[in-house]
């Protein structure tokens, strides 16, 4: 019985070994520890055996069941990591790949410049304000200094909405914004000075042609405290134009101009060049300018502005501008026509559209 309990080690050792899956596994302990199983069998004969014989056999027969018992566990312990890695080989989910791939989104124009505007604009310390699209008349008109009938209003045609009588019967003229001029307005009357903002949004007038479409976007910027001149005005939009362009030596020139709600008011230009019928940015190698362009308006906010948000124009004093962001965005990616800005074309936004994951922004810098 000692050759047969060598012999059976080896024989069901190596089907142990053999059973490469858990079911295989389960099948051969029950042949050989199960109720019908081999060595129970053979436990079975101890019973006719004399009393040395069994106590050496015996010992013999429960080490076997301990030794087949043990090796039966790491087999199965050894499946049960094969079917993990398995799993884990076929399964994985690969976070690193990026959706270059697939279908994604793009960037658009108008919002990765308001972007790089707030971008710049936060470093020298404005904060961004908000205001509503729907304006009375007093914000977008009688507080900066357009009062009723004043011709000024006519260069801003816009749209106005139903004149309904407000809770307590008064009419309140409503319109979209035709600037976000409006804004300033609203922040001031409902801030302590000193203000320092920036905002930005969807303005409307009724104009369409090349450059000009119904709605478009605006941001605006005010600064003011008690001792703010224009010569902080020059220098904070050069600083800006200079920053936004790429070019640290960009020229810009101030010319007077009207704004009612600024005294005195002006227009920026920047240096640029438009030979052979294309536009570059900058003045000619040797210094000098051929031409300039418009980019925004600009001036110290008048007293009368100042008075309707409850300021003292004494005590206090600073600067506004304001400008279109799709001409902002038109001039520094070349884009040609305004009114694609709208059109929902995927293949003009695959174009002039940003990757999500791969352009300047606040996060990465914006020199790219
Ligand atoms: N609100 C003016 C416009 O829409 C721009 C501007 C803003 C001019 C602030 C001066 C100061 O034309």
């Amino acid at each position: 019985m000692m050759n047969d309990i060598v012999d059976l080690k080896e024989v069901i050792s190596s089907e142990i070994k053999c059973a490469n899956d858990l079911k295989t596994l389960d099948d051969v302990r029950v042949t050989v520890l199960g109720k019908k199983g081999r060595i129970t069998a053979l436990m079975k004969t101890l019973g006719q055996m004399d009393a040395e014989e069994r106590k050496t056999k015996g010992q013999a027969l429960n080490a076997l069941k301990d030794e087949i018992a043990d090796l039966i566990k790491s087999q199965e312990a050894a499946l049960k990591k094969q079917e993990l890695d398995a799993r884990l080989a076929t399964e994985t989910i690969d976070i690193s790949l990026s959706p270059r791939a697939q279908d994604k989104g793009h960037i658009h124009p108008i919002s990765q410049t308001i972007e790089e505007l707030t971008a710049i604009f936060a470093d020298m310390g404005f904060a961004v304000a908000e205001g509503p699209d729907i304006e009375d008349d007093f914000y977008n008109f009688t507080a900066l200094n357009f009062p009723p009938g004043h011709p000024a209003r006519e260069m801003q045609d816009t749209f106005f909405l139903p004149d309904d009588p407000d809770e307590q019967g008064e009419h309140i003229k409503k319109l979209l914004r035709t600037h976000t001029s409006s804004v300033q307005i609203r922040h001031m009357q409902n801030n302590q000075p000193p203000h320092k903002i920036i905002c930005f949004g969807r303005t409307y007038r009724s104009d369409y042609d090349m450059t000009h479409t119904p709605m478009f976007h605006q941001m605006e910027g005010l600064m003011i405290d008690k001792s703010t001149h224009m010569g902080h005005l020059k220098g904070c939009l050069q600083d800006f134009v200079r920053a936004f362009f790429e070019l640290d030596d960009l020229r810009v020139q101030f010319r007077p101009s009207f704004f009612p709600f600024v005294e005195p008011g002006a227009e920026m230009d920047i240096a640029c060049s438009r030979k052979d019928g294309g536009l570059k940015l900058g003045a000619n190698k040797d210094g000098s300018v051929d031409s300039w362009m418009e980019i925004l308006g600009c001036g110290m906010v008048h007293p009368n502005v100042l008075k309707n948000c409850g300021l003292d124009p004494e005590e206090y004093q600073g600067f506004a501008f304001g400008m279109g962001i799709e001409r902002m965005a038109m001039l520094k990616f070349g884009i040609p026509d305004l009114r694609t800005f709208y059109e929902s074309d995927i293949r003009w936004l695959e174009h002039y559209g940003f990757d999500p994951l791969d352009r300047p922004n606040n996060a990465t810098g914006m020199k790219k």
